[in-house]
């Protein structure tokens, strides 16, 4: 298949999007499937991350956003939240070494205030260490929720307005406001684990996406599964409101 950006056939460079989204859903039914702890399915997928970022980054995808854990994910029992908050931390911490050397920009998108004190360090380090050189950007959503970020967004505005720090509200405008300022929205979004809605995710930024719904569970997402969804996305047929050319 030549999705390549640098292929020599150059078929899929032509089209390849520049920004996938992807839901991260299913490690709890992948481990319910195996007898295992839903816990043990999110450290499941927190690999399948790992794998999944160095195959967009290899293939030439500018960045890649993840929905990792929404602001209704709060409502889990305690033990899983904790769970999923040592990974979190445990991916950070691993990161924070290898992030320059793979080249792999890392940026969080949602509110941190509420997330453990020793994760919030570990954004402000991965955040510094983004900021040194330029490529290949992940976005991890964490604590994000869509409505939240709009919501946000609206009440910055409004502050700078009555300050007299911004003029009439554009849609450009707005989007600098948003926790995605300055990234381009998603072209491609992807959900795994068979459910077919957004549940909160870049409500403002997938206005133009193209969805793409798959029942693999995300521990079990490959390589080859982006390709699938890349090749289904380069035969749509992406108009914006205007007609085909
Ligand atoms: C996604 O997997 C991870 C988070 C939402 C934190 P789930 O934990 O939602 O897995 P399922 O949907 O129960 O299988
Ligand atoms: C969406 O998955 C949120 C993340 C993947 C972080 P959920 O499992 O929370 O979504 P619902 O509850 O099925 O809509
Ligand atoms: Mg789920």
């Amino acid at each position: 298949m030549a999705l390549f950006k640098n292929d020599a056939a150059g078929e899929g460079a032509k089209n390849l999007p520049r920004h996938i989204a992807i839901i991260l859903d299913g490690n709890g039914r992948w481990a319910k499937k195996r007898g295992l702890p839903r816990t043990a399915g999110h450290a499941a997928g927190a690999e399948t991350f790992r794998r999944i970022a160095t195959y967009c980054k290899n293939l030439g995808i500018d960045y890649l956003t993840v929905y990792a854990f929404s602001t209704e994910n709060w409502k889990r029992p305690r033990e899983e939240v904790e769970a999923i908050m040592g990974l979190l931390g445990k991916y950070l911490r691993e990161a924070v070494e290898t992030m320059e050397r793979d080249h792999i920009r890392l940026k969080i998108l949602g509110d941190p205030s509420i997330l453990p004190e020793s994760l919030r360090g570990l954004i402000a380090e991965t955040a510094d260490i983004s900021a040194h050189y330029e490529g290949f950007q992940a976005n991890v959503c964490l604590n994000y929720g869509g409505r939240d970020e709009i919501v946000r967004a609206a009440r910055r505005f409004a502050e700078d307005y009555k300050a007299g720090r911004a003029s009439e509200l554009t849609e450009e405008s707005f989007s600098s406001y948003m926790f995605s300022a300055g990234i381009p929205d998603p072209d491609l979004i992807i959900r795994p684990g068979g459910e077919m809605r957004l549940s909160n995710f870049l409500m403002w930024e997938s206005a133009y996406s193209e969805l793409i719904f798959t029942d693999v569970l995300w521990p079990d997402f490959t390589g080859e599964d982006i390709d699938a969804a890349i090749a289904e996305y380069q035969r749509r047929d992406r108009r914006f409101g205007g007609i085909k050319k």
